[in-house]
């Protein structure tokens, strides 16, 4: 595992969006750094998994609302692919409040940074030239 650090091509040339997403790459580092501390301490993942996944579905409620706002032509199917997510990731994390392992915790995390980071770059790029340079209050 390794900590996500933020790149150029993880840019959408949209501020607010791009703020979120450095938001979720923090939760994501922050929940690395629990799995790579010298003790583990599952009480400190599940703090940190809550507030990655409460901020998860917040962001994606803003984008959404934003991809409506541009009428951005992929939107159903963006929408299901965040929905996906949610539901992997809630179904993880269950996993994890029942068993919760250093594996199981580790299986959250690169399940998640390999989304985002794929989701990012492939899905939410797409939305660039409908977005670049918009503010949305
Ligand atoms: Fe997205």
């Amino acid at each position: 595992m390794s900590a996500i650090a933020w790149r150029r091509q993880l840019s959408i040339g949209q501020p607010s969006i791009d703020e979120d997403h450095k938001h979720l790459i923090e939760y994501l580092n922050q929940l690395d750094e629990c799995l790579t501390a010298r003790v583990y301490l599952p009480t400190r993942v599940a703090k940190t998994l809550m507030k990655l996944l409460e901020y998860t579905k917040e962001h994606f409620a803003r984008e959404e609302k934003i991809m409506e706002v541009v009428h951005y032509p992929k939107i159903d199917d963006h929408k299901r692919q965040h929905r996906e997510a949610v539901r992997a990731i809630s179904a993880l994390s269950e996993t994890f409040a029942r068993e919760p392992t250093h594996a199981n915790a580790e299986k959250i995390y690169t399940f998640t940074a390999d989304w985002l980071v794929h989701h990012i770059i492939m899905q939410d790029t797409q939305l660039a030239p409908y977005v670049r340079g918009v503010w949305f209050g």
